[in-house]
């Protein structure tokens, strides 16, 4: 590996949990062709952006950023454009941003070395791929950013082509990576001292092992056997393939979080229909009701959408209706916004932003009211956390529980919690986003330790 000093490079990240873990997975393949990674534009010679053009905004950041950026290219930077704008505007974006020099698609990172030496000699360089990639990103050299907790890829892409959505086009056809091959890697991660992770997918429901030897559930038991992890997430379970041998794995298998987030972005059938999410309210209600007899106090979160072309008053009422059927920890709620290649961009679209944006904080409302009622019952509750943080200023340390809430606690002066530990806690206040509470035990005091 040669080190010279001029090879530099700033990393900024759009977008989902996805982006978040490709980023660290090309910040180290970027520092084994021998670059650094620097904190400011300023100081460095290849500037990317990691995109995301999930809703529209999203999409115009990139762009804004790219503009007020410009100035940068008189110094002799380059600026590289990854991930799903990337994929999404391909080498249109060298017609908006001439002073582009790379365009790179999430399927086609593999590929980013010989890139980046075509960037070097002075050339363009594009990475796109069709949908039709068998390819996955392997690597050995991800660059983690947290000691303690981290992600692993499972499955790329999506076939599920929800009418709203870019994902299928960014990010191309669903791709499993083999048991074998995930089960090493959270080995490897708890040998360095990792006591979380995270199974990462679009919908990983449909995982399905290129060897043939494990369901998406046994997958789930055998990473959460793995010696030395105290915790397995995954995210994000699509209702058609939510599958009752999850809640069962979750069940029997005490490294599984008890937090499952199921997207339902609709409590009426006829949206859920347009929307083609491949399942009804009563369908989805049925998966709840799954979870729900599960041994485990299972927290449930999800994403809604409110505005899609055609949702009328009585739609709308049915997507409140479902929050108190269900009773979510937490719900992400977004308006509506059209998106290039998808099936719903040329949709009669009605109704007024006004009224989209009412609905929007009509649902957010309710939703936080549900939330705090559902903390309240947590006073009193004794949680284990993993200790994340200490804010300072409030003389509080932040935690995680395992149903993936943050609980901020105080401890006695004297005590020296270490981030990336696990203490238990009680439960003494709450608020509609976060818990509060008091130490009560360290449980595992060094995480690194044996
Ligand atoms: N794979 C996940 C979601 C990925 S995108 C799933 O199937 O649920 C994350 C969330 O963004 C979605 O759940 C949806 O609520 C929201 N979203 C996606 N496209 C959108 C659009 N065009 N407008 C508004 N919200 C959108
Ligand atoms: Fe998008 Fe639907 Fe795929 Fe989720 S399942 S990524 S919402 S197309
Ligand atoms: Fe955004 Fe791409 Fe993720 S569009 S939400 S970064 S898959």
């Amino acid at each position: 590996m040669s080190m010279e000093p001029g090879k530099t490079f700033y990393l900024e990240t759009f977008g989902c949990q996805m982006n978040a873990h490709d980023s660290e997975k090309v910040v180290g393949t970027l520092m084994q062709e021998g670059y650094r990674q620097v904190e400011s534009v300023e100081e460095a010679g290849l500037v990317l952006y990691n995109t995301c053009s999930i809703r529209d905004k999203a999409e115009q950041k990139v762009f804004n950023r790219l503009n007020d950026f410009k100035k940068y290219k008189k110094q002799g930077k380059k600026f590289g454009v990854l991930g799903c704008v990337a994929q999404q505007q391909g080498a249109q974006i060298f017609e908006r941003a001439p002073y582009v020099d790379l365009v790179c698609g999430s399927a086609s990172y593999r590929n980013l070395p010989q890139m980046l030496v075509q960037l070097e000699t002075g050339h363009r360089a594009t990475g796109l791929d069709d949908r039709l990639t068998d390819e996955c990103f392997e690597t050995e050299f991800t660059a983690r950013t947290n000691a303690h907790r981290g992600y692993i890829t499972i499955i790329e892409g999506c076939d599920k082509f929800c009418a709203f959505c870019v994902v299928p086009y960014t990010r191309g056809k669903e791709r499993s990576r083999t048991s074998d091959s995930v089960l090493a890697e959270a080995r490897q991660m708890a040998d360095l001292g990792y006591t979380d992770v995270q199974l990462l997918g679009q919908n990983v429901n449909s995982y399905s092992d290129p060897s043939g030897k494990k369901t998406f559930a046994e997958l789930l038991r055998a990473v959460g056997e793995v010696a030395g992890l105290k915790r397995v997430r995954f995210t994000t379970s699509h209702p058609r393939d939510f599958g009752r041998d999850i809640v069962e794995a979750i069940d029997s298998t005490p490294t599984l979080c008890d937090h499952v987030h199921l997207p339902v972005q609709s409590g009426s059938t006829r949206m859920l229909d347009a929307m083609q999410r491949l399942y009804t309210r009563e369908q989805y209600l049925e998966r709840i009701v799954w979870i729900k007899a599960a041994k485990r106090d299972i927290s449930l979160t999800s994403d809604m959408i409110v505005g899609f072309p055609g949702e009328t008053e009585v739609d709308f009422q049915e997507t409140l209706s479902l929050l108190d059927a269900v009773g979510y920890d937490s719900v992400f709620t977004f308006t509506y916004s059209a998106r290039p290649n998808t099936p719903a961009l040329n949709l009669p679209d009605a109704l007024p932003d006004a009224e989209k944006s009412r609905r929007l904080v009509v649902l957010m409302d309710k939703q936080k009211q549900i939330s705090l009622v559902r903390n309240k019952k947590r006073v009193g509750q004794t949680l284990e956390v993993m200790i994340e943080a200490k804010n300072e200023t409030r003389k509080q340390w932040v935690g995680r529980t395992s149903q993936n809430m943050t609980l901020n606690f105080t401890a006695p002066e004297d005590v020296t919690l270490l981030i990336g530990s696990y203490a238990s806690t009680c439960v003494t206040a709450a608020f509609p986003n976060s818990l509060v509470g008091e130490l009560v035990t360290e449980t595992q005091g060094n995480p690194h330790g044996s």
